[in-house]
């Protein structure tokens, strides 16, 4: 197309921000679309107040009291959700009394707390905190908790097939090599009696029962199965002089949504000019959802562990200003949390309503003036 150049802004993003001024990136289709960088005198999160329902959210989603939580026979509690994608939250305490097979939804499980084991027709999965287990549609499967201990997980829910991300001239290794992901050794049980396995198909729920353990596969052979990856096991892409946007830390992939992880690293230090916080933008094409797992959530005042914050398109975000003014006494972050970003706009589900923060807006409220 055609770049321009208006008022003397700085030819490199992020980059040597005009004296004064934050920087704001107006792009299109995330952060890989056509762009602006717009040089501000204010952060345009500087509101004295919002009417109306377009708002940044905080959720605090580890508070909910999910179905699953309360009757082992009970599923996760979804709290946001589009045609595309539902973000559920799970504490399940006891196994779960059926063989679950979901036929509607791969399933993407982040373990916040909790150990236990998944049962799959594929084998059994110990799990521990910071791991995706992916469940691709129509695998049976059980959660076993461990005795005592607590569970809370995040769950997304996909309507199309969850892949990973090309690594384009990263290389096929980059980020985490394909062979740390972790898949079942068959366990084939003997077991007989009675045994449930509980379907979901378009909603609704159908029991067939077996006079044999329905996990009773001895071997397999393909390239569709469960698989586990563990946060620790991801080693981000960084640069010491360029604030990289938020895609590269892409997990995975489904239609219409992305799953990233952001994970400890080193911020920009090569260059005192670069930007070390993410810029202020306004999400013209996708909603976005973090969900906080564990570290110091340096550009979020007031978010904790377990909390979710939840940027609609539309309205702005970015640093909160005591990050903003901070940022060069920080060298590095040891956040982690996993972020969905959707193409089509996410409803809060009503069953969720009264863990949502109404005053996270009014957190950016201190005047941000570099001037
Ligand atoms: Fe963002």
């Amino acid at each position: 197309m055609f770049p321009l150049n208006k008022g003397g802004a700085p030819p490199q993003a992020h980059v040597g921000l005009p004296e004064g001024t934050v920087e704001e990136e107006f792009g299109r289709s995330g952060f890989f679309g056509r762009a602006t960088h717009l040089y501000h005198r204010h952060a345009p999160t500087g509101w004295t107040r919002i009417e109306g329902p377009t708002r940044p959210r905080a959720m605090h989603a580890t508070a909910l009291v999910p179905p699953d939580h309360l009757d082992a026979r009970g599923l996760p509690q979804p709290f946001l959700r589009n045609a595309d994608v539902t973000l559920c939250m799970s504490r399940r305490q006891d196994a779960m009394p059926f063989w679950f097979r979901d036929a509607d939804r791969d399933l993407v499980h982040f373990v916040h707390r909790g150990t236990g084991l998944l049962e799959t027709d594929f084998g059994p999965l110990r799990y521990e905190p910071g791991d995706y287990l992916v469940i691709p549609r129509g695998i049976t499967h059980r959660w076993v908790p461990d005795t005592g201990s607590e569970q809370v997980q995040l769950v997304i829910e996909s309507a199309t097939e969850i892949r990973l991300p090309e690594r384009g001239m990263l290389g096929p290794h980059a980020l985490f090599d394909p062979g740390i992901i972790r898949t079942p050794e068959p366990e084939a049980h003997e077991a007989t009696g009675e045994f449930e396995v509980l379907i979901r198909r378009r909603g609704t729920f159908t029991s067939v029962w077996y006079p044999f353990h329905p996990l009773d596969v001895v071997a397999w052979k393909g390239d569709a199965t469960v698989w586990q990856l563990n946060v620790r096991d991801i080693r981000p892409v960084v640069s010491p002089r360029y604030h990289l946007p938020p895609s590269v830390h892409t997990t995975f992939l489904a239609q219409n949504f992305v799953i990233c992880s952001f994970l400890p690293r080193p911020l920009e230090t090569g260059d005192p000019t670069a930007l070390r916080v993410p810029f202020f933008h306004r999400n013209a094409d996708f909603d976005e959802v973090i969900f906080y797992h564990d570290g110091n959530f340096f550009s979020r005042d007031g978010i904790r562990a377990g909390w979710v914050t939840y940027h609609p398109y539309g309205i702005h975000h970015g640093p909160h200003p005591r990050a903003l003014a901070n940022q060069h006494l920080k060298h590095e972050t040891d956040e982690q949390a996993v972020m969905v970003d959707t193409r089509n706009p996410l409803e809060i589900v009503p069953e969720a309503a009264h863990v949502d923060w109404a005053e996270y807006p009014d957190t950016w409220n201190r005047q941000v003036n570099p001037a």
